[in-house]
């Protein structure tokens, strides 16, 4: 058989691991069972190395027949809290688990290029490192967690997928450079003095103060950054109080920064810190600041990215087209781009006819089965344009 024949005879067995994911989704963190039968599924093709870095992640190596270089693929494997109101005839079997960023769809996709791969051994003058990642959706990451362990040793570069409801099936769309925001969570806890509501003089009314401070923040957007490089800076959490006639004691914020550019990640906080310091400093009141770090900036090497064009022009048919301006939701796969070049494509996957429209996370997020065989292909691709020649 050659390559498209071989794709071609693994599309059924892609599809029933799919299925068999969706159906039994499991929440980041948690994906034991999920790795379990991947790795299960795996051992049975007879020539991949598995490792278990953790109990909820799968990576597996394919030694080729010829000695080289040494390539990764990853697909993430973890689903959301969300309860599946779609109409896939595989719909999750766990109530308010769902996968609803088409994660199962990655993970059968790469499974479905490794069986490929495993075919092609005696011509692979190299290895290819599959890895099955828990833990995108929720930082820190599976990812990271995996780079700590060495998942990357050795690894000269990798890719990875992800669909992409908003494009039809079949289009591939590429963002060189910077394509995904870092995301960095903020905590602000406002110290004030609380009291009865008819005698705000005899308070600190942590309220008053923070909505000066939610106001004020966008500052820091509008007029304290370059216009080119601005952040978003979202409050996305004001709490405070639980009566009509007492002023409280405290209040929360709480909130993201997202941005394309490293230097103003590293700006901002102490922006922010200048603001909250000094309005609280004004009005009498205390304050503490919490930052959690997110994701890092994704950023897709120039040298991937040509890789990327190559294949996707042999094997999808119709270039690859360039997305001009990056996103502001992030992507934990900026880990593995932090220690090696890699690139990340996205894969349309909508198709209105079948209803698969509605976007990420959505309870009626629904994926066209046709993406499958194209993940496939571009795994296999990038594999058979770097290590067969
Ligand atoms: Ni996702």
């Amino acid at each position: 058989m050659n390559i498209e024949q071989l794709i071609a005879s693994v599309q059924q067995q892609v599809v029933a691991w799919r299925r068999h994911i969706h159906a039994n989704p499991e929440l980041s963190f948690q994906e034991i069972e999920t790795a379990d039968y991947i790795a299960e599924q795996l051992a049975t093709f007879g020539c991949l190395q598995i490792r278990r870095l953790t109990p909820n992640s799968v990576v597996a190596e394919l030694q080729g027949a010829l000695p080289g270089p040494c390539y990764a693929l990853r697909a993430d494997i973890d689903a959301l809290p969300i309860h599946e109101q779609s109409d896939e005839v595989c719909c999750s079997t766990k109530p308010g688990v769902m996968h609803a960023c088409g994660h199962d769809a990655h993970a059968a996709m790469l499974m479905g290029a490794a069986s490929v791969l495993c075919q092609l051994r005696d011509r692979l003058k190299g290895s290819v490192r599959f890895i099955f990642q828990h833990a995108e959706e929720v930082p820190p990451g599976g990812a990271q967690e995996l780079v700590d362990l060495g998942v990357l040793d050795g690894v000269a570069m990798i890719f990875g997928l992800h669909v992409f409801p908003n494009y039809p099936t079949g289009e591939v769309l590429l963002k060189p450079g910077v394509f995904s925001a870092s995301s960095d969570n903020f905590d602000i806890v406002l110290q004030g003095k609380g009291g009865h509501g008819s005698q705000p003089h005899l308070c600190i009314d942590p309220v008053v103060i923070g909505a000066e401070i939610v106001t004020s923040l966008q500052q820091i957007v509008a007029r304290k950054l370059d216009p080119l490089h601005t952040p978003v800076l979202t409050v996305a959490t004001f709490q405070a109080g639980d009566s009509y006639n007492v002023i409280p004691d405290s209040a929360r914020l709480a909130g993201t920064l997202r941005t394309h550019s490293q230097q103003v990640r590293e700006q901002v906080p102490a922006l922010v810190e200048n603001i909250v310091a000094g309005i609280s400093q004004a009005h009498g009141a205390s304050y503490s600041i919490n930052w959690t770090p997110g994701y890092a900036i994704g950023n897709n090497h120039l040298d991937a990215c040509k890789v990327a064009h190559q294949v996707v022009a042999s094997s999808c048919g119709q270039p690859l087209q360039e997305l001009p301006t990056p996103m502001f939701g992030s992507e934990d796969f900026s880990s593995y781009q932090q220690q090696v070049p890699g690139c990340f494509l996205f894969i349309g996957s909508g198709n209105q006819q079948i209803g698969a429209t509605h976007g990420f996370h959505h309870p009626r997020f629904k994926l066209d089965e046709a993406v499958l065989q194209v993940g496939v292909k571009l795994h296999v691709g990038f594999i058979q344009h770097l290590l067969i020649s």
